[in-house]
């Protein structure tokens, strides 16, 4: 294949790719965006060609234009609609990145204050709702009960699932974003025997979902500012991040026309899986077996031993082939409240960060580019403000709402988008007659 520069005056299109299949030229436009990689615009090719492209796991696969979130892979950037995320997470807060990811642009005072009233105003669910907790067995692992929960929203919220009207897909983003701390809250107080807690008006998003999971009505609680603000950035750094595996979930539930209660219950299915978002849970079980600094020599063994089945957990990006940019920020974080909490002799930081120093010098991690990801400090610093394991997950779902519902609300409005039905390579058996029983050996 090569590119050339004949256009033929395509918007977008900034050259030509040429196919050359068994003698035939098969011409492909080639688009660019702003930043990054162009891509080779494959829509005609089957039709022209007869052939799909091949790409399990969309290694090289762009299945949309998008505006929202930008990573540089190589270069360790990310970029919420053009702000990189070391200045959000230092300088905004975590409703101010949710107005941004929705919007596109930064709030003026006046529009987040009506934002963030808005977002308040919705924080509480059905009373109805409290029903559906008392069907779980109280060990049920919480994310179970997020995907339960925030898909039976739809069975509740009737006037706000109309995909195509502009109004109520923007009141089901404000109720998706302002209910899933209060759902998740609930699964957290329901899985230990305590009472629900409603949420307050006078807090803050982080502060009202601590107090939700942490608060008993018996005395009052005081919110921790530190534990508070770094929650809140802990928020921001999980909040978007491109077409990953739960946002293309979200995307490809809704371009069925599906209602955005169900596709953000799809979401956060596809997000509990160990190798995606169940990874933060996974990486501090797996500090927790290794124990001691001096065991990490055996599990960067098994790391590399591809028999093993064993990988590092909050190791290795698809994308990311430096250092996550977000790994930096949540490393900082873990930090400053372990400090805050008198915890800074944490076994468990200690393993991490030599098991991080280990890798990051060994040829096979070097040479793979596998570097800490979001979920590598993510689970100690989680733990250390009181949340169980199960619940690290949960709080990645909080935070990655607004992305799922700012990728939706694209999707909808993308004038391109259609039904996402893949296609496939068939090596199962050609066209065979049936065999009754009897002639059946
Ligand atoms: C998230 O996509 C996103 O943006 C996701 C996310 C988001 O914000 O939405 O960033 C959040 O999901 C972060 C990733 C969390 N997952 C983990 O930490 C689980 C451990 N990491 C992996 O399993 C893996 O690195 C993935 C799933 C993250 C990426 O997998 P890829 O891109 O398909 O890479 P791969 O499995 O093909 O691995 C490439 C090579 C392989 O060796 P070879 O077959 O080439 O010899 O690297 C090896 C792998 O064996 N490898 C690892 C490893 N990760 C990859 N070896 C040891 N430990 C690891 N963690």
């Amino acid at each position: 294949m090569n590119v050339h520069d004949k256009t033929g005056g395509t918007p977008g299109v900034s050259s030509v790719a040429k196919l050359m299949l068994e003698g035939k030229a098969c011409d492909m436009p080639v688009r660019s965006g702003t930043i990054g990689p162009d891509v080779i615009d494959v829509a005609k090719l089957y039709k022209d060609t007869g052939c799909f492209t091949y790409d399990p796991g969309f290694t090289s696969t762009a299945n949309c234009v998008s505006r929202i979130t930008y990573i540089d892979g190589d270069a360790g950037v990310l970029l919420y609609r053009g702000y990189p995320i070391d200045q959000l997470a230092q300088d905004a807060s975590f409703l101010e990145t949710c107005y941004l990811l929705m919007h596109g642009e930064l709030p003026t005072a006046e529009q987040y204050v009506k934002f963030k009233k808005t977002i308040t105003n919705h924080t509480m669910v059905h009373e109805q709702m409290t029903k559906f907790f008392t069907g779980f067995r109280r060990d049920a692992h919480p994310m179970a009960v997020m995907v339960g929960v925030v898909g039976a929203l739809s069975a509740f919220y009737h006037d706000s699932t109309d995909i195509n009207d502009a109004h109520q897909r923007q009141i089901a983003s404000h109720r998706m974003i302002a209910k899933m701390p209060t759902i998740a809250a609930m699964a957290y107080k329901y899985s230990i025997g305590q009472p629900f807690i409603y949420p307050r008006n006078d807090l803050d998003f982080a502060s009202n979902f601590l107090q939700m999971c942490f608060a008993v009505p018996c005395e009052p609680y005081e919110i921790n500012p530190v534990m508070s603000r770094a929650l809140d950035r802990i928020f921001i750094l999980h909040a978007d991040h491109e077409q990953n595996a739960s946002t293309s979930t979200v995307r490809l539930a809704g371009s069925s026309g599906a209602n955005p209660f169900a596709c953000v219950a799809a979401g956060i299915a596809c997000l509990w899986g160990p190798a995606h978002g169940g990874a933060n849970e996974a990486a501090l079980q797996m500090l927790e077996e290794i124990g001691t600094v001096d065991r990490i020599p055996e599990y960067i063994a098994k790391a590399k031993d591809k028999n093993s089945g064993f990988r590092l957990m909050g190791f290795g990006h698809r994308v990311y082939k430096n250092y996550d940019p977000r790994a930096k920020v949540m490393q900082a974080t873990c930090h400053e409240v372990l400090d805050a909490l008198g915890k800074k002799n944490e076994p468990l930081l200690a393993v991490a960060m030599e098991l991080e120093r280990i890798a990051l010098h060994d040829p096979y991690f070097i040479e793979k580019k596998l570097y800490p990801n979001i979920d590598f400090y993510s689970g100690i610093t989680l733990k250390a403000m009181g949340f169980p394991t199960s619940m690290f997950t949960v709080l990645f779902a909080i935070a990655r709402t607004v992305g799922w519902i700012s990728q939706w609300r694209e999707m909808i409005e993308d004038p391109e988008q259609r039904i996402g039905r893949p296609r496939q390579l068939y090596l199962g058996e050609p066209k065979r007659d049936f065999v009754k029983f009897d002639k059946r050996t």
